[in-house]
């Protein structure tokens, strides 16, 4: 499955255990996102002066970029503890009553995935975020009536991909909004310089910075490409230089700029058989054997991203860049301009 390294979602269950090996456990080991790391660290410091639960806390941004490690940072700095659960598992507003009150004064209440929970918990979330409190209904028709039940004080950290789908009222209810943004690749080069310490990995620096080029913005990607690398040396019984790192990730169909089979096919077909574009997504897609969905939430983003492709009312245009990525000249009027 070499298509799904490049993915910036888990990819199975031995990477997220590998993952939780490297977590880092406090704001000072979390890399990058000095911003969101200096909001949060005030908003924290200033609850424990108080004496308070922290403002609940909602983490927008794409997957992989430090959201659960996030969350369970606010607990551990703070010396709270966590309830750890997601949208998708709250179907009802009785799943989230359950949980609510069975919070322990201070605990810190995760929800991932929380643009994916039931309408009417979230409804039952905005009284219990303002005021400690829920309405449980008991009964039915006519007869039934609400009574109110004290929650202990808590901290909501809500995590989405997608927070435009959150509704709005929601979104105003947390304290603080903290928008992860892809990292540098120095700063990523940080998150595998911790990671190969952790996995005990002797790795040149140049090879280290080879892989955080290729990682996509992201850090789970690192880490993932780290882990491949690793399994190269191993295997070939060398040093992880940049040598093995070209050969592990070569193997891996992963590019100088951290493409892979599928995203270059898209880029091809666009250059070579659109001759640079417009084209349409769905035409695109056929051309490269793919679902349009596909190509549009997986493969675009990044393109789009990196400046390799453009989103046109006339369709996807190749840009410059993307030609010489190709090793082609770019043709006479670049895409760029249109
Ligand atoms: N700033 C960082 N410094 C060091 N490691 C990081 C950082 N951010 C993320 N990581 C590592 O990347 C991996 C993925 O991070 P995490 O699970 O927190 O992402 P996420 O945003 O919750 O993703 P998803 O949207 O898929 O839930 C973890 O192994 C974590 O250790
Ligand atoms: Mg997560």
């Amino acid at each position: 499955m070499s298509d799904d390294i490049l993915r910036a979602t888990p990819e199975s269950e031995s990477e997220l255990a590998f993952e939780g090996a490297l977590r880092p456990q406090s704001l000072d080991e979390f890399v990058g996102q000095q911003k969101v790391r200096r909001q949060l660290q005030l908003l924290l410091e200033a609850a424990t002066l108080q004496n308070r639960a922290p403002d609940h806390i909602l983490l927008a941004g794409p997957p992989g970029l430090g959201k659960t490690t996030l969350a369970m940072i606010v607990a551990h700095e703070g010396q709270r503890p966590l309830r750890m659960t997601s949208g998708p598992a709250i179907q009802h507003a009785g799943d989230l009553a359950a949980v609510l009150s069975s919070l322990v004064p201070g605990e810190v209440l995760f929800i991932d995935e929380i643009h994916r929970m039931a309408r009417s918990a979230e409804e039952m979330l905005y009284l219990a975020m303002e005021d400690y409190r829920v309405d449980i209904m008991v009964g039915k028709g006519a007869g039934a009536t609400s009574i109110p039940l004290e929650l202990a004080p808590f901290t909501l950290v809500g995590a989405t991909t997608r927070s435009g789908l959150l509704p709005n009222p929601l979104r105003d209810r947390f304290g603080f909004t903290a928008h992860l943004e892809f990292y540098e690749p120095a700063e990523l080069h940080l998150v595998l310089e911790r990671a190969a310490v952790l996995i005990r990995l002797d790795i040149d620096t140049d090879a280290l910075r080879e892989i955080s080029g290729r990682s996509r913005g992201t850090p789970r990607i690192a880490n993932r490409l780290l882990r491949r690398v690793r399994d190269f040396a191993l295997v070939h019984g060398g040093r992880a230089d940049t040598t093995a790192v070209r050969a592990a990730l070569d193997l891996y169909d992963v590019d100088e700029q951290g493409l892979d089979r599928l995203d270059r096919a898209v880029l091809q077909a666009i250059v070579e058989r659109f001759d640079g574009g417009p084209v349409g997504l769905s035409t695109l897609a056929v051309s490269v054997g793919e679902e349009a969905e596909t190509i549009e939430a997986v493969v675009e983003p990044f393109l789009v991203r990196t400046g390799l492709i453009a989103r046109t009312p006339r369709g996807r245009v190749a840009t410059a860049e993307a030609w010489r990525h190709l090793g082609r000249q770019p043709r006479s009027a670049p895409a760029d301009d249109l």
